[in-house]
């Protein structure tokens, strides 16, 4: 079988893949492959290992051609896949979720929180710049978490982690999700409240929703404008849940006191304005990666290769009824 892998993977998970009978195709260059370069080079493969960097919709399912069985996507999100287009032509999708993701996108959510919260890389600059003259009373005044109420919007397995750190800071707690879940408010001390409420009622918002239709452009004018002045928002979710622009001039105004952003709704661009603001933090998409994570995300995504190969359902089937055909 013909597996094509888009690019690299830190430490060595891509082992395994190697070391099978099948005939593995590794993008050797360390850089996101170009749409076209990625069409030419995936076609007549069964299996593609994917990044989020890469676009897979139907017309490049159909230009891999019709023996493609599956898309492994070195993600916990998937949407840089078109997955109706996936399921009507039988390809499986696969994603790598795991508590050692989870977790590391948590505790980034966390670092940016604290870092918003107490200016870490502001102050960091300009201790650098040799601003620091001696001890000071006013300088570089932040906020105490302690009492304050975080926001969760999402509460999926990275909302959950990232909640619970926030019982260890004393932060009250809301959430905010599709429907309702009692058993995490009772194990975690959470309150449930609309988006209205939670954006009225937070110092701090941490996204944690998958990028869909719904949540597209979530964070816009008018969701900001509900938010509390002077509240700080923290995106470690997907860039164009956020419609940065609208955020851009909350910050201006001093409605919002700060934003800490992972991504971006044009990445690998960054709106210049954001890189200009000082109460903004950026960081380049890192909340997963730290080597646990890595470690786990590329055996997961090589291990959904090999099983499907052998006839074994794959882990993380994003699309299972596909398996069910
Ligand atoms: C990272 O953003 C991921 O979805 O794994
Ligand atoms: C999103 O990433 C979630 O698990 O809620």
């Amino acid at each position: 079988m013909k597996v094509f892998v888009t690019r690299k993977l830190p430490g060595d998970v891509l082992k395994p893949l190697l070391e099978s009978e099948h005939e593995v195709d590794v993008f050797e260059e360390d850089r996101t492959m170009e749409p076209l370069e990625f069409l030419e080079r995936a076609r007549g493969a069964e299996a593609v290992l994917t990044l989020l960097s890469n676009k897979i919709d139907g017309e490049v399912m159909e230009a891999i051609g019709p023996q493609l069985k599956l898309i492994s996507n070195y993600a916990v999100g998937f949407d840089n896949i078109d997955i109706e287009a996936a399921t009507n032509r039988k390809v499986l999708v696969t994603n790598t979720p795991s508590d050692e993701v989870n977790e590391a996108v948590a505790e980034h959510a966390w670092a940016l929180i604290l870092a918003l919260a107490r200016r870490v890389v502001e102050a960091d600059e300009s201790t650098r710049r040799g601003s620091y003259k001696g001890w000071e009373p006013g300088i570089f005044l932040g906020r105490s978490l302690m009492g304050k109420t975080l926001g969760i919007v999402g509460l999926g397995r990275i909302g959950t982690m990232t909640a619970r750190r926030a019982n260890g800071f004393g932060m009250k707690i809301l959430y905010n999700k599709r429907s309702r879940d009692e058993e995490a408010e009772s194990q975690l001390g959470i309150g449930f409240a609309d988006l209205d409420t939670l954006l009225q009622n937070s110092d701090f918002i941490s996204l944690h929703v998958p990028l869909t239709n719904e949540t597209r452009h979530m964070i816009n004018a008018e969701t900001l404008s509900k938010m509390k002045e002077g509240s700080f928002i923290v995106n470690t979710a997907r860039g164009a849940c956020v419609n940065e622009s609208d955020l851009v001039a909350a910050l201006r105004d001093g409605k919002l006191a700060g934003a800490a952003l992972d991504v971006f709704d044009n990445e690998p661009n960054i709106n210049p304005e954001l890189i200009a603001m000082e109460n903004v933090i950026l960081t380049p998409h890192i909340a997963s990666a730290t080597i646990e994570a890595r470690d786990k995300m590329g055996s997961q995504a090589v291990s959904a290769v090999l099983n499907t190969f052998s006839g074994q359902k794959p882990d993380n089937l994003v699309n299972p009824d596909v398996w069910q055909q």
